[in-house]
């Protein structure tokens, strides 16, 4: 059979038989492109998008740049007030995700999206400070590091005024990190710095995506050790607008070390289904005992309700947790927690089916239980992935 790879008609050349071959298409310079690129991540941001376009043409006049706010569907119209801005200013563009949250998937998605040789990643409320970016480009163009990074911990930076426990979060998830970065970086939960796009697609294919600490997983990603340069800068206050990183951000900071760590011998997204599962074992026990024991209801009814109160916890905890990045609302939550009934009900007959046959060809009790229980946990993630965080319904998931 002849298909369009092996057709000679197909190949324009004999060179495009090597596999190395890359045909690089002719560059006009008339309209040339940008050569940096800075990406804001951005989720309820539209009282700070102005301001940061003023500060941007104002410190990299004369640069050839652009911006990308890759905003997840902002409820305020961060990501229409974006494209008004556009309409004026081609340099200002906007990439909007549906059913999705995250700041390094934003971030990366936002890389991804330009053609720009230099890369700069920025929040969008202002409290990173723009004016280090052409210093910050200087130094990337004379070749001398792979990547420069804002710092608040390097002579001359500084946190600002942050209260006594961020500092102390800040500093221990710092000490946590040291498992996959190098320790000579002083911030490695900075999420303002600038690579050539060349080191960004060395490990594009490695990055986790997990969470908000793009900068960390960057360098833990990197096949090679990564050269960076620390500028000092102070982290400012807010311009408008409130937060996003709610306490759920340190399992999602857990969920991105342990990716790192163990990511490539097991999905990091079942740990975190084992976990919530394991979680949930505990929630059945305590709702039976209250049922049975306290209330002193019969036997099959304490199991009915724990069973019923045990699968909303983990739908409740998934959703929250495991599934973060795509997570239901509204509706959405109300259908996905059906499904997740319906295929966890399959679940526990396959378990019970499989421990019971085992049991019975008289393996060891325990070890036929386990089984039985392995083989649910399985099915349930399998099947809730595909059913219930459905990925291709993520644009019609309602809010
Ligand atoms: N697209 C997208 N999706 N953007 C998001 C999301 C999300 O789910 N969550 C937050 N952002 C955007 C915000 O809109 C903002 O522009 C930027 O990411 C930083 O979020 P903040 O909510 O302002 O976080 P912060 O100020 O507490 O933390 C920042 O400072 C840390 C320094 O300790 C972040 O930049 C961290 O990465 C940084 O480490
Ligand atoms: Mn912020």
């Amino acid at each position: 059979m002849i298909t369009a790879d092996s057709d000679p008609q197909h190949r324009p050349d004999a060179q495009s038989a090597s596999p190395a071959f890359r045909e690089q298409p002719a560059i006009h310079e008339t309209a040339g492109g940008s050569e940096l690129c800075v990406i804001a991540p951005t989720f309820n941001e539209r009282g700070n998008i102005q301001e940061l376009v003023n500060r941007l043409r104002r410190c990299l006049a004369g640069l050839s740049w652009e911006v990308i706010f890759v905003d997840d569907d902002s409820p305020d119209g961060t990501a229409e007030y974006v494209r008004q801005l556009g309409l004026g200013d081609h340099r200002v563009r906007c990439v909007q995700r549906i059913g999705r949250r995250g700041l390094s998937s934003a971030c990366v998605e936002g890389m991804l999206a330009s053609s720009a040789p230099y890369l700069a990643v920025m929040d969008a409320d202002l409290q990173h400070d723009e004016m280090l970016l052409p210093k910050m480009l200087d130094i990337l163009k004379a070749g001398e590091t792979d990547i420069v990074i804002g710092s608040r911990y390097v002579d001359g930076g500084g946190i600002g005024e942050w209260d006594t426990t961020r500092a102390t979060v800040s500093r221990i998830a710092t000490r946590f990190s040291r498992a996959v970065v190098p320790a000579e970086l002083t911030d490695p939960m900075s999420g303002f710095f600038m690579l050539r796009r060349d080191t960004l697609v060395n490990c594009v294919h490695k990055l986790s995506g997990i969470g908000f600490k793009i900068l960390l997983d960057l360098f833990a990603s990197s096949p090679q050790t990564l050269s960076f340069k620390e500028l000092p800068y102070q982290f400012k206050n807010r311009y408008s607008g409130e937060s996003k990183l709610d306490t759920v951000a340190a399992w999602d900071y857990g969920m991105l070390l342990l990716d790192k760590l163990v990511g490539h011998i097991v999905p990091v997204r079942f740990v975190a289904f084992s976990i919530v599962g394991s979680l949930g074992v505990i929630v059945h026990f305590l709702t039976l005992g209250l049922v049975f024991k306290i209330l002193g209801r019969p036997f099959i009814e304490g199991q009915a309700v724990a069973t019923i109160v045990a699968m909303t916890f983990n739908f409740a905890m998934n959703n929250l947790l495991t599934y973060r990045d795509m997570r239901l609302h509204g509706w959405g939550w109300v259908r996905g927690l059906l499904s997740f009934y319906a295929v966890c009900s399959v679940g526990a007959f396959a378990n019970v089916g499989v421990a019971s046959y085992l049991y019975g060809t008289h393996t060891q009790w325990a070890v036929a239980a386990v089984a039985g229980i392995m083989l649910g946990v399985v099915w349930n993630y399998a099947m809730t992935q595909v059913y219930t965080w459905n990925k291709t319904g993520a644009a019609t998931r309602s809010r």
